[in-house]
Formats: C-alpha cells, structure tokens, sequence
C-alpha cells in the first residue's frame, strides 16, 4: 500500500526524504520551456534560445517518471508548469495519463488559453489552476509581459472558476516601483472574483539577470498594506509555501509567498522536472540529473529509481539567497518550471 492507500502490486513504497529529513511528495513537472508571453522579469524580448523538440521528453517519459514518483515514493500531487504549459500540443492527453495514477494533478499557468480550453483541461482530470496575473492594468500588462493579452487572462480566470478548477489561485509577483501600488487592488479583485491573491516575493530566477535585492517587496509588507483596507487574521500554516490569511468579514483568503525575506526550504516536499528531463531537487540547484538518457537508453525501473533518490540525496539545506557566496543558477524560471 502507498502512503495513500493505494496498492500497488510488486512494489514497495519508500518515502523519498533527503538529507536533512525532508519527505518529498511533490513533483513539478516543465511540459515546455516556450511561452507565448514575454514577461519583463522572467525572458528577454528576443533571443531566447528554445530547446529543439526532440530533447523535450514525451508523453510516455513523462508518465514513467511521473508514475515511478507515485508508486514506487508515494508522491500525491503533480503540477504540472513550463515556460507555459498550455503550449504544449495535446496537453489534456498528458493530463489523463498522469490523473489516471490516482494523485491530484494540478498546473500553473498564464491563463490565456483558459476561456477556451479550461473545461477540455476539467474533463482531462485536471483538478485545479494557479493562474499568474501581476496587474490589472491593460497598459502596463503590454509593457510588464510584452503581449496586449491582459482581457485574455481576466477571461481565463472566469473559465477556470466556471469549469470548476478550483479553488483558483492568482500569483501576482510583487515588484518594487513595477506592481507594488497595485498590491490592494489586486487583493481586491480576487475578494471580489471569490479567488485567492498570493503575491509572491520577486527571486533572483530571471534570465536578465536584474534581480535586486531592493526591488523585493516583502511578503510582511504586502500584507500589512492589504490590512489595512480590508482586515485580516492569520491562519495556520500548512505544508504550503503561502502563509495564508483570511479576511476578517469572512470574503476570502489572500497569501504571500516570502521566498526570498523568509524562506521556507525547511519543509520543502518539491522536486523539479525540467522540460527536458533534468531532476532538479531545488529551484536553486546547480546539479541536476540528466533522466532523459536514463529514459532513452535500456535502464530499468530500478535505475531511473535509484536515479531520482540519489539526485534528492544530495539536496541542499537551503537557497541562500542574500549569502555573499549565493550564486544565481544557470537555469532562468522558465527554464526550470516554477
Ligand atoms: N520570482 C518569483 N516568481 C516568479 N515567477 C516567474 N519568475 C519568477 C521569479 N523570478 C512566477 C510566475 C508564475 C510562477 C510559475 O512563478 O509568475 O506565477
Ligand atoms: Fe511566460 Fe511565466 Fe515567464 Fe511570464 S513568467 S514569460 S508567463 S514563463
């Protein structure tokens, strides 16, 4: 039996836990490193080099990772990210495969696709979205992502909650002089849409290569100023990264994600699929395990088993971000899947 209660016959499931005893039971999956937005902080306008098609794994691959993950470590959800996963071609297909190993499948994306393709993604299995949306503002949704698509996002989020991929999450990056005199009114859109607001703290993950620490508004800040419009109490924390409070007159939940101002590394359960099939045990990792010539070569079970305990093995205790010795990784967020 699995941590979750499903036999599976011939296997025995051994929680995956690192060197510092954390279990993992989270797996991020990258479906593409393409996009059909341009996010100032994440990707350049041009130049981005895109990974050719056949170094991107398929289907099948990803179902026998993603399957080992559930039967042989117990792992319980997959979500699945890019770049922007709805890109990639026939993703309900991939959606079934993995909802079909009993475990909750859910995806972060950009929303344009959402008005028309949220109920094929329900129908698929799909159990819910986490949609990025950092301005409400048409202007300055062109100018912070490049595209004139801001309507397409608003129309998506109404799709999701309609097809019922809920509850639906909004994460809103919080930049410092970019979004931050927006922290109230998008709190207040999600009040009113009946979503949750996360607003997560901006990390040095960007291809340009022009974080600051000074450009990171903290979570505790964001929180105070949603405050004190609409009062709030805190409530306990999860396993989740969001710190999460509830609106006093009872309309909801809002979170911050303080990665950089308060990381949470200590309970972290993720690990991390590249699009073309890197194991990365941290968004943060400098080391990654090459699973795509395990998966193209003749290596059983087993060893792509052995494969993905030694890479959490390794895994370090924390980001380090702010340390003099912290150095960004190689990898940009859309590159790594976030
Ligand atoms: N720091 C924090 N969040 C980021 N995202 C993309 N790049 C960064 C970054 N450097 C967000 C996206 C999306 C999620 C996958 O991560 O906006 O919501
Ligand atoms: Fe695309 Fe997401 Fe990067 Fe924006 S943050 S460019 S939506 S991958």
């Amino acid at each position: 039996m699995t941590a979750a209660g499903r036999p599976y016959a011939g296997t025995v499931v051994t929680p995956l836990v690192d060197g510092f005893g954390r279990v993992h039971r989270d797996l991020r999956i990258s479906v593409t490193d393409r996009c059909n937005l341009r996010c100032t902080y994440c990707m350049p306008e041009e130049g981005m080099q895109w990974l050719p098609r056949d170094q991107v794994l398929t289907f099948e691959e990803l179902e026998r990772v993603a399957r080992l993950a559930v039967e042989r470590f117990g792992f319980e959800s997959i979500r699945l990210t890019g770049g922007e996963p709805t890109v990639r071609a026939h993703l309900p297909v991939l959606v079934a495969k993995l909802a079909a190993l009993g475990v909750e499948v859910s995806m972060t994306t950009n929303g344009l696709t959402l008005a028309s393709q949220a109920q094929a993604y329900a129908d698929a299995g799909l159990s819910r979205v986490n949609i990025s949306l950092d301005t409400l503002r048409p202007d300055r949704f062109l100018e912070l992502t490049r595209r004139d698509r801001l309507a397409d996002v608003l129309a998506g989020v109404d799709a999701a909650v309609a097809a019922g991929l809920g509850p639906v999450k909004l994460n809103v990056v919080c930049m410092r002089g970019v979004n931050d005199d927006e922290i109230v009114d998008l709190a207040t859109f999600g009040r009113d849409r009946g979503v949750e607001v996360r607003f997560i703290e901006w990390m040095p993950l960007d291809e340009d290569h022009s974080w600051s620490p000074g450009a990171v508004v903290a979570g505790e800040e964001i929180i105070a100023a949603i405050a004190a419009v609409h009062p709030l109490h805190p409530l306990a924390r999860g396993s989740e990264p969001a710190a999460v409070w509830a609106y006093d007159d009872g309309l909801g939940t809002v979170g911050a994600i303080s990665s950089v101002t308060e990381p949470f590394c200590g309970s972290c359960d993720r690990v991390r699929l590249t699009a073309e099939g890197a194991l990365r045990s941290c968004l943060f990792s400098h080391d990654e395990t090459d699973l795509r010539a395990l998966l193209r070569s003749p290596a059983s079970d087993d060893d792509l088993t052995s494969a993905i305990a030694a890479c959490v093995a390794g895994k370090r205790a924390g980001h380090q971000i702010g340390a003099v010795t912290f150095v960004q990784p190689p990898r940009s967020m859309s590159r790594i899947g976030g």
